[in-house]
Order: C-alpha cells, then structure tokens, then sequence
C-alpha cells in the first residue's frame, strides 16, 4: 500500500484545512483498476481519452477523496466519496450521494500530481499546484499588476513569480470564478522566501465587490503549492457562498 502527503498548514487561520497531495506513482499504485472510483466515477475516467489530463483527474480525485475521508472518518471506503461540481466549476465533495455543503473542497493537478484540500467549517479556500518548471518569460506581465511587479523588483525570481501566481489562482477557486476573474486583479501581498511563506490578498471583482483572504504557500525546490482561504465569512453568507458557488 502507497502513502499519500499530507501536508501541515504552519501559517494561521488555517486550522480546519486539511490538505492532501498524491503523486503519479501513488495514483498508479492504488490498487485493482481504481476501484476507489464510484461507478459514474470509473465511466467518466473512460471518456478522458487525453492521458495527461487522465492522469490529473485522477491524482487530484484520489486527492480529493482521500482528503474528504481525512474529514469525515477512515471508516468510509473511497468509492463512496465522489466529486460533483457546483454551478460555475468549483467543486463539491459528496458522500454517498449526498453533497456535503459544510465541507469545502478544492482540487489542483499538474503533470499526474494532484493537491486536494478540505475545509470543516464550510468557509471557502482555494488550492493551487504549479511545477517550477511552469515559470515563463511573460508570465509576471500577464498575472501581476504594476504595483504588484516594483514590489517584486526586476530581478524578481522565478520562484517568487510562481508563488504568487499558484496564490492568485488559490484565491480566485475560493471565490469560486477560476481564471473569469483575471488575476491581474488579485493583488497578493507575500514576504517571498526560498521555501515557504504567508500572504494576504484582495481583488476587486469585475462587479465592483471587493474581497479579500489569507493565504500560504510551499516551495520544495520541484513543485510550488499555494493555499488561499477568502475572507473572515459570516456563516450565513458561506452557505450563500456554497449554495451558489459563483458568488461574485
Ligand atoms: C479553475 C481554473 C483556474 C483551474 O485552472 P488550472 O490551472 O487549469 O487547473 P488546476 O489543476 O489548478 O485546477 C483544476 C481544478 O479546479 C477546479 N475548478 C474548476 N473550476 C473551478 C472554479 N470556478 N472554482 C474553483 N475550482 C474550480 C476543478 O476541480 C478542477 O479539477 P477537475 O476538473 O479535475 O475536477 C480554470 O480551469 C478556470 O478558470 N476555470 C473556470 C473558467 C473556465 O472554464 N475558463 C475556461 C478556461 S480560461
């Protein structure tokens, strides 16, 4: 039997998050024809024909699953955890057939290598996977702002760009748009180390509603993974939040 990940959240504010990260060998370990896919699961595995994207959706549905039960007990089998999604594409853990609405979900892959992450209390996060291979030229032009950039300085690293990229995409799944809202409009505040580090962020939303969060991000020399959490929510907005799952 292979192990996965888990990985301990240091920074605060992140007390009831669990995170989980598998790779592309634990997923092909995983024993007999991945029968810890539900049915539905197994037949929509069948349909993706593009074997990277395969070996995503099942890293980070493994992930997801094995993240779910971290919450809800070890008794439960796997296949009983599924992945259903919310209007607007975040998306939802469920238990034998039934959406868990005060347990928030989000998934990220990369090359076979999935990061799931589970929040009890139902406020939204958002989690992001990025390989250190991903950083390209153009890529501060095109995610961060002008204010964002001189903060950086021109000799910013690769590695800090690539942080603060897997925080925006983190905060734009915990407010449930993805990249519908660009990340320009994100503004991540980070004290960029080598290997890890807290942030906070704000966007104003192409509404006109601002928001804002916390967020924490890892770098271990290959991959570089970020978690964002939105806001201080009331409780009645995060059902809101969860009931509509695109709420700006
Ligand atoms: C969400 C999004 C930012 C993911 O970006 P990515 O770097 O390609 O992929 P990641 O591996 O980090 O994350 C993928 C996971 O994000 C989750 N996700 C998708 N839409 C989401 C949303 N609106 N909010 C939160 N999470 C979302 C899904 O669980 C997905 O995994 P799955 O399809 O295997 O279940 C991007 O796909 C997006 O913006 N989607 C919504 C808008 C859209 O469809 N745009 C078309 C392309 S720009």
């Amino acid at each position: 039997m292979t192990a996965w990940r888990l990985i301990s959240l240091p920074a605060s504010g992140f007390a009831d998050v669990s995170c989980v990260l598998v790779d592309r060998r634990t997923v092909a370990e995983h024993p007999d024809e991945y029968q810890w896919l539900s049915p539905e699961e197994r037949r929509a595995c069948a349909r993706l024909v593009v074997e990277r994207r395969r070996a995503d959706w099942l890293a980070g549905r493994l992930a997801a699953k094995v993240a779910v039960r971290r919450a809800l007990g070890d008794a439960i089998e796997l296949a009983e955890v599924s992945v259903a999604y919310a209007p607007g594409g975040r998306p939802l853990a469920v238990y034998q057939g039934h959406a868990l609405r005060d347990l928030w979900l989000t998934i990220s892959h990369s090359r076979g290598v999935g990061l799931a992450g589970v929040r009890c209390d139902g406020a939204p996060i958002g989690v992001d996977l990025e390989h250190s291979k991903a950083w390209f030229k153009g890529l501060a032009g095109y995610a961060m702002g002008a204010t964002e950039q001189a903060r950086l300085g021109v000799t910013s690293s690769p590695t800090a760009v690539l942080a603060s990229w897997t925080l925006k995409e983190a905060a734009l799944k915990a407010l449930g748009s993805g990249l519908r809202v660009h990340p320009r409009r994100v503004e991540i505040k980070a004290r960029y180390t080598a290997d890890a580090g807290e942030a906070a962020w704000q966007v104003l939303t192409p509404a006109g509603r601002r928001e804002s969060g916390r967020g924490w991000f890892c770098h271990d020399g290959e991959w570089i993974w970020a978690v964002a959490s939105l806001g201080a929510a009331g409780r009645a907005r995060r059902r809101r939040l969860a009931a509509c799952g695109s709420p700006w």
